[in-house]
């Protein structure tokens, strides 16, 4: 396999195998996607008792349930009978569920409760206590947002979070109420690697201008909208801390936006002050655009879109998105909302395209042997990290930059060498005394 150690994620030196090679991917399953917290749901899809939904974990198929007491537990969904998925259904809402191979019968919890034919197929010689379905340790509820993780050492979610929350926070804290996902996910395949896309919403605001030229200049009649930022008189920032990435172009959020119908702007002028009073005007009108927690979870605080990159090996990945919004906004406002965010960010949405288009290219070039020799360059920015300026938490950048794509590989490579919990613990506390990755990487090493 590729030597991972001699990545050069601090330094943006980019070895492209990283996005090809079938034994990096299987060591992602095992060391990223079975050690990080990973987003199960949100709890607007689990309304009732007995509501579920079936999502992934990395590659593996997990049952989120909605238990008799209101709390929320996870599965996976394979039946310990013959590996059949123990559920088929995407969502809804059951008391039991029960296998469709054989008919092995499990509770909401994941525990079997019963085996067809127990007294003759087994003489009542089966300990069904010890044959439930493999339980997801650790799941937690992160103002509606479900975590979850295989993982007993990986620290408690806020801690993960870290600086991350001010970010995450300015969306779930925006509205009264916070937010709700429009019911129906989008699911789609693009054949890229999973790193494209998170990559993507962690850091890179430097495709904006160029990828989505066209549907920008077709849907704003303002230049400076038309340019997305890359006028001089829009700046913007970029955050990195613990994998995570942020960024955001500080554009005019309160004025009409086209990309929503009248509904919505009349309602969000309105809610102007009380948004203010909730997460303070300087964060309502600065953290917005795009945002990853690490690994796999994204969402784009400017077209309420919300997702999943479900990594369907080294060159797919499966997209579940959905609109969210103000869970407490009148009916007429969400529905333009979802119109909004489907238009722009879906399977056909008029940017949502031009990204994908990107990864799909960039993958089928990596195709080439010499293409996969071939360094990329991810240094944007590189030495110039800021900490705590312009009222934002933590590490960062100017929004063109590649200061979150480092942290975000950094993170990655982090776990890929099998680096423990507390060790990389250790190792966020010395890159959060020094100035930029780089250094710290150096410092580290050195000590
Ligand atoms: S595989 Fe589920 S009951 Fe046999
Ligand atoms: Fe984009």
């Amino acid at each position: 396999m590729l030597d991972i150690s001699t990545f050069d994620a601090a330094g943006g030196l980019l070895d492209p195998r990283i996005y090809t090679d079938e034994d990096v991917y299987q060591q992602e399953l095992k060391e990223v996607f079975a050690r990080s917290w990973l987003f199960l749901a949100h709890e607007s899809q689990l309304p009732k008792r007995g509501s579920f939904v079936q999502t992934y974990m990395g590659e593996d198929p997990v049952l989120v349930v909605r238990q008799r007491d209101g709390s929320v537990k996870a599965f996976l969904n394979q039946c310990r009978h013959r590996g059949m998925r123990i559920c088929r259904a995407d969502e809804g809402t059951s008391k039991t569920f029960t296998c469709s191979y054989h008919g092995w019968a499990y509770d909401l919890e994941g525990n079997l409760i019963n085996v067809p034919e127990e007294d003759r197929a087994y003489r009542h010689d089966i300990d069904k206590s010890k044959w439930g379905a493999l339980k997801v340790p650790r799941v937690t509820n992160y103002k509606g947002l479900i975590f979850g993780t295989w993982s007993d050492d990986v620290p408690e979610f806020e801690e993960y979070l870290g600086e991350m929350a001010f970010y995450l926070d300015a969306v779930l804290d925006r509205y009264d109420g916070g937010i709700e996902l429009v019911p129906g996910g989008m699911k789609w395949v693009i054949d890229c690697n999973w790193k494209f896309a998170a990559e993507q919403f962690a850091s890179d605001m430097y495709h904006a201008p160029i990828s989505h030229a066209s549907a920008a200049i077709a849907l704003f009649e303002d230049p400076e909208m038309q340019r997305m930022m890359s006028a001089k008189g829009a700046p913007g920032r970029q955050f990195a801390g613990n994998g995570h990435g942020s960024g955001s172009y500080w554009v005019r959020v309160f004025g009409p936006d086209p990309q929503f119908g009248p509904a919505f702007n009349a309602w969000h002028i309105a809610e102007r002050e009380a948004i203010f009073e909730r997460i303070g005007e300087e964060r309502a009108h600065k953290v917005h655009a795009h945002n990853t927690i690490f690994p796999n979870f994204s969402w784009l605080g400017l077209s309420n879109t919300l997702r999943v990159w479900h990594p369907r090996g080294a060159g797919q990945i499966e997209v579940w998105a959905w609109a969210f919004v103000p869970k407490n906004a009148p009916q007429e406002v969400k529905e333009d909302i979802a119109a909004g965010s489907q238009f722009t960010f879906s399977p056909a949405g008029v940017f949502e395209t031009d990204d994908g288009e990107n990864w799909t290219e960039v993958q089928s070039v990596l195709r080439g042997h010499m293409a996969r020799q071939n360094t990329f360059n991810a240094q944007m920015g590189l030495g110039y990290e800021e900490r705590d300026t312009h009222g934002l938490p933590g590490l960062s950048n100017d929004v063109y930059s590649e200061t979150a794509a480092r942290g975000f590989y950094q993170r990655w490579k982090d776990l890929m060498l099998g680096t423990s919990w507390s060790e990389i613990t250790k190792l966020d506390e010395a890159r959060r005394a020094a100035e930029n990755f780089g250094k710290a990487e150096k410092e580290v090493q050195s000590s």
